[in-house]
């Protein structure tokens, strides 16, 4: 989130002009692959690979909607107990999809970081992720986050670890620690807030998403199907969130 819109909240007064109508950053819950097959006779896998094409998508209507920061939640910690053989043709479509886009990724600006447990996937993916965020580090058009094996309470869980370890090692006071110090230990340290949460296919709810980040995230859902979704559906997104009064807990001004 923009300090000018902490203040704003805190003070009453406005946002800076074009701050409040446009998230700065959007997060994406990309969700129901498996029901667009279904509803098509076709494996799921059919609806992940559309899924690809949906990502494809949306990272274009980002950039062309100058939102600056998009994170997608691709795999959640828990998807790892669905049946081998989807785990398989998900990390396979993963593995497609760094290898065929990053360079398109890296001409059009896009910086790429991943957050979740990555250590989970084969090596050759591993090694992929790292060199797909070392070569774009330097990108500033749209960062892009790809949550990987990513759940917020292992998140929390392990920043709480890593905070305890320092003051084990008599590198912190934990009368010091603070919301904004506990941030810097999460997967996301240097990543505004989303101020957008977005999730398709009906269903309402987090699913271990974000759930520190997410604490005055606007949320919308839409009926429409991941493999489905693309700019106008980015749009109409964008619409309702400029819709929305946004107050942090102040009394609107
Ligand atoms: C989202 O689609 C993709 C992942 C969670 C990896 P789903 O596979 O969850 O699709 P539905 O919810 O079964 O329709
Ligand atoms: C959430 O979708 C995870 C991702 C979109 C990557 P799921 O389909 O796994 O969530 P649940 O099981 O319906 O909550
Ligand atoms: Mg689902």
């Amino acid at each position: 989130m923009a300090i000018g819109q902490i203040q704003a909240a805190v003070t009453g007064a406005r946002p800076e002009a074009g701050d409040d109508a446009l998230p700065a950053h959007v997060a994406i819950i990309m969700d129901g692959n498996g029901r667009w097959a279904a509803q098509r006779g076709l494996p799921r896998v059919a609806g992940h690979r559309a899924g690809v094409q949906a990502v494809r998508r949306t990272i274009e209507a980002a950039v062309a909607q100058h939102v600056g920061w998009l994170t997608l939640y691709a795999f959640s910690s828990e998807n790892w107990r669905r049946p081998e053989t989807e785990v398989r043709d998900l990390t396979g479509l993963l593995r497609h999809f760094i290898r065929s886009e990053l360079d398109e990724l890296h001409r059009e600006g896009v910086r790429i970081r991943i957050i979740g447990d990555r250590g989970r996937f084969d090596t050759d993916i591993q090694a992929d992720l790292v060199a797909a965020e070392r070569r774009t580090t330097a990108n500033t058009r749209l960062n892009l986050t790809v949550a990987l094996s990513y759940g917020a309470r292992g998140e929390i869980a392990a920043a709480a670890r890593a905070a305890a370890e320092a003051v084990r090692d008599g590198k912190l006071d934990p009368a010091s620690i603070t919301e904004e110090s506990f941030a810097g230990y999460l997967s996301t340290f240097g990543i505004p807030d989303p101020d957008l949460i977005l999730r398709t296919s009906g269903e309402r709810r987090l699913s271990n998403f974000l759930l520190w980040q997410s604490a005055y995230a606007e949320l919308v859902f839409t009926d429409v199907l991941w493999p489905d979704f693309g700019a106008s559906e980015f749009a109409e997104a964008l619409a309702e969130y400029a819709r929305r009064e946004r107050r942090f807990g102040a009394r609107p001004g």
